[in-house]
């Protein structure tokens, strides 16, 4: 497993990221143990999670968030000093009118709870989820610069940020001498591209590292679903993820798959291995962040990373991703 530097810090950080939010959402602790392990073995360093994430996810009940990092405090143990733990504040997690956003009074609140169910007394890259149009940035940013300076953080980041979003925040950043989002957590695949156009030259210029969520497209770039089947029993699309659900329902996206599991077939490879391969591959990502419900999933898709896909298949890959995202300027 390669280790890159997150932007311009000095840390490193695993290229494949294990993310948790199955953990205490579609598997139990028992389950997200040999996940963990597994994850663990392969080499992987840098583990994502948030306070949201657990039941509350699908039940909409906020008060049944936080599974995720509850379970992730009791499996590390001593481990906890090996990895690199990332966890995210904003997401609604009560039912009071501060129990969400990033507020000075919630953020210090939310961190507490952070750090209690993870078990430890700090948390190295703390992200906040998306932005937050009702919370002034300074607000924001000198909270999360008093808990770095408190040593409860040590790098912040935001996630679901645009470009003008995070130099909006570094400029205030610098005009108040406050530590600054060092790295943003986008969502990016084959069949997600968005950031192309902006947030990856915005990134690379301002050497913010760039975490991406979903390389695997919430599963569907595994090759498990077909366009107007049921989803296969035990799988997210079975259980109804909502945003899974959108892209099941787009047959675009199954042509996509056909060709991608042709150039994965020539290869010898799984087409998760070709989907986790490419986005690890592309320029300024700096770690892809891997969702796995059963141990076999990671062994699986973590297998071939770091193994070339040459000029051509990268340019077979563009002009098959090119005619679902017409406005994106693909750039290799
Ligand atoms: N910041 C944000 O807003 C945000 C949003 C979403 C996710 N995230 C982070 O990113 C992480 C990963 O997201 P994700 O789970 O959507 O990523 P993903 O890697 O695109 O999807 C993971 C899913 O793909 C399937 N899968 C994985 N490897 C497989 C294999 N080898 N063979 C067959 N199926 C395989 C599994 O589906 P089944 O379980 O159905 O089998 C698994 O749950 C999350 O855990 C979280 O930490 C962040």
């Amino acid at each position: 497993m390669g280790l890159r530097k997150l932007g311009r810090t000095g840390l490193k950080v695993s290229e494949v990221s294990l993310g948790t939010m199955a953990f205490g959402r579609w598997i139990d602790q028992k389950q997200s143990a040999e996940v963990l392990d597994v994850a663990l073995d392969a080499g992987i360093t840098l583990i994502d999670t948030a306070d949201v994430y657990g039941k509350g996810s699908d039940t909409g009940n906020p008060l049944e968030s936080g599974q995720s990092e509850t379970i992730l405090g009791n499996l590390l143990g001593s481990r906890r000093q090996q990895i690199i733990l990332a966890t995210k504040v904003h997401g609604r997690v009560g039912a009071g009118a501060n129990d969400a956003g990033q507020s000075r009074y919630h953020i210090f609140r939310a961190v507490e709870n952070s750090l209690r169910r993870l078990q430890t007394d700090y948390i190295d890259l703390y992200q906040v989820h998306r932005f937050d149009e009702h919370t002034p940035l300074e607000e924001t940013l000198r909270a999360l610069d008093d808990l770095v300076r408190q040593g409860k953080v040590r790098y912040i980041g935001c996630s679901n940020y645009a470009a003008w979003q995070i130099a909006k925040a570094h400029g205030i950043s610098a005009q108040l001498n406050l530590h600054r989002y060092e790295s943003v957590q986008p969502e990016y695949s084959i069949i997600a591209r968005g950031i192309e156009r902006e947030l990856l030259p915005f990134a690379a210029s301002e050497q913010v590292g760039v975490i991406v969520y979903s390389p695997l497209g919430r599963g569907l770039l595994t090759g498990k679903y077909a366009f107007e089947q049921a989803p296969p029993p035990g799988t997210r699309g079975a259980a109804g993820e909502k945003r899974l659900q959108a892209l099941l329902e787009e047959e675009r996206n199954f042509q996509i798959v056909v060709r991608l599991r042709s150039i994965a077939a020539r290869k010898g490879w799984s087409l998760a291995q070709l989907a986790l391969t490419w986005v690890v591959s592309r320029p300024h990502v700096t770690s892809a962040i891997l969702g796995a419900s059963n141990p076999r999933q990671v062994l699986e898709s973590v297998q071939y990373v770091g193994d070339k896909l040459s000029e051509k298949e990268l340019a077979e890959i563009d002009e098959i991703t090119s005619g679902a995202h017409p406005d994106v300027a693909l750039q290799r």
